[in-house]
């Protein structure tokens, strides 16, 4: 995708305009008549410019149709999410109303706080991002609303490094939307091979990207105990998708990436209530955004390294599956007492992070949809972090400040390092009292990690959500413009 570019003085040529209006200075700096057609509505006290309030002028006799303006709210408090929620709201109403296109005046999203070069690559992202809805199984002329969305135009001041600003912010829309899609599908069209298959196709990007698949009978022979359980109740097999993205020198350790691939969580025998069960074709969220960072990084180039695994299965209930209390043995050699058979995604994640740590990474992050524990903590805002490392969780919790995908860390300490011993296994699958169910998970997946620095990103309730929030209803992508964030700094 490539984005259009024009300067300032083009935009009163222009059908639709969108600006963004501080709420405590007069509008003096627009182009044309705008700057007076903003001063009628203040006078009318209809617009105020706070942050969010969207409104849409209607010009009289001049080229221009529509001029959306979103409030930012006052000058000295804008943030970067105030701008990202700005252009969501316009380019959201844009496409509603089926726009061809629409001009961003990106010097008006420009203030004390939002620098220029990210102010104007999250008008490209966030437009990108506003932009989608998922259609894959709608018939006729709903499923084409996609290809026919609004292109966005930025106006701005001349600058030599734009271009290249406004193409990452398309690519990084890009791999946040396809890992939406993903998540977005129904569990009978993506299931742990049709999920591979989606891995094989992206290693056609590059050829610096490279993906292996592992089938059942491979993963029996070299002992995959934990994935196969999850999996063994289900008619889909399980698969162990591995990436691999050599981005700087072949010699250099990489960064593990480690998602969650639970095609749909059932809870096994320790069955779900059928409430919103639908919702866990969401379950391999992690793993979607696993593929949306190997989509990214391949094609932003990016000078690094990168392993990536995803443990994918479906979790049933059946007479083949497995049942509380057994006891199987993983990857790492650890036998794992299962005491509940919805406490899954742990299990794939052990023998997930167990096989990346072989190929010696510098860091492990991973990501899954592991808890509804991290709802009731968190809600909807912010995911849910734990690590052994403190360094690779302060850098993470920097990028979740800057991408606006906010993480929250909560303590790994040895009181709930002891909620995992088992009775009658070396772990237990859940904790041995109530309580604290995030961090129990996350101090099972420790103890497969070792001494690796690792975070693990509880993205449970971040991962899709109710419209309303700043995404539509649906799969958010979570996690994919956090990491590149990280990225982009690592050197
Ligand atoms: N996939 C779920 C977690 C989940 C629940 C995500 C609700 C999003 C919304 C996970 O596999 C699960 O079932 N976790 C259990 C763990 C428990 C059995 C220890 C949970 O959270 O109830
Ligand atoms: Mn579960
Ligand atoms: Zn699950």
């Amino acid at each position: 995708m490539a984005v259009k570019m024009i300067s300032r003085s083009q935009i009163t040529k222009t059908e639709n305009i969108a600006l963004g209006v501080v709420q405590d200075k007069p509008a003096t700096d627009f182009p044309g008549s705008i700057t007076q057609e903003l001063k009628e509505i203040r006078k009318l006290g209809d617009f105020k410019g706070k942050a969010g309030e969207l409104i849409v002028l209607y010009p009289k006799g001049q080229k221009t149709k529509r001029i959306f303006v979103c409030g930012l709210g006052k000058a000295k408090a804008i943030q970067m999410d105030v701008v990202r929620k700005a252009v969501f709201l316009i380019m959201k109403k844009a496409v509603k109303l089926k726009l061809k296109e629409l001009v961003f005046d990106a010097d008006s999203f420009i203030h004390k706080h939002t620098e220029s070069r990210a102010v104007i690559q999250t008008i490209v992202l966030m437009g990108g991002l506003a932009a989608y809805t998922y259609t894959e199984n709608k018939s006729g002329k709903h499923q084409k609303t996609q290809a026919k969305a609004t292109k966005l135009i930025l106006a701005g001041s001349a600058r030599s490094d734009l271009k290249g600003i406004c193409e990452q912010g398309a690519v990084i829309a890009e791999a946040v939307n396809y890992a939406r899609i993903l998540a977005d599908r129904p569990a009978n069209q993506l299931y742990p091979q049709s999920l591979a298959n989606e891995a094989k196709r992206l290693s056609r990007l590059s050829a610096k990207l490279s993906v292996k698949v592992m089938q059942k009978p491979e993963l029996i022979r070299k002992g995959f105990g934990a994935l196969l359980a999850v999996g063994v109740g289900s008619q889909r097999s399980p698969v162990l998708i591995e990436l691999n993205y050599r981005g700087s020198t072949a010699g250099k350790a990489p960064i593990a990436l480690v998602g969650k691939g639970i095609t749909f969580d059932s809870g096994g025998i320790s069955l779900k209530p059928s409430n919103k069960m639908d919702e866990m074709r969401y379950d391999m969220s992690g793993a979607a955004t696993v593929l949306g960072i190997f989509k990214a990084a391949t094609q932003l180039r990016l000078p690094v390294n990168l392993i990536g695994v995803i443990p994918a299965a479906e979790n049933m209930p059946s007479g083949s599956a497995a049942r509380p209390g057994d006891i199987v043995k993983s990857l790492s050699g650890k036998k794992i007492e299962i005491l509940n058979t919805d406490a899954e995604g742990r299990l794939i994640l052990a023998d997930g992070i167990t096989y990346v740590k072989k190929h010696k990474p510098t860091s492990i992050i991973d990501f899954a949809t592991l808890t509804g524990a991290v709802i009731v903590a968190l809600g909807h805002a912010a995911s849910g972090l734990i690590s052994n490392n403190q360094k690779l969780a302060d850098e993470i919790i920097q990028a979740g400040n800057v991408s606006g995908e906010k993480v929250w860390q909560l303590p790994l300490w040895d009181e709930y390092r002891d909620l995992v011993k088992s009775e009658n296994a070396d772990v237990a699958n859940i904790g041995n009292k109530p309580g604290a169910g995030t961090i129990v998970g996350g101090a099972f997946l420790e103890k497969f990690v070792e001494n690796t620095p690792w975070v693990h990103l509880d993205i449970a309730g971040t991962a899709w959500g109710e419209a309303g929030l700043i995404f539509n209803k649906g799969a958010t992508g979570v996690g994919v413009r956090l990491i590149l964030e990280w990225l982009k700094k690592i050197k």
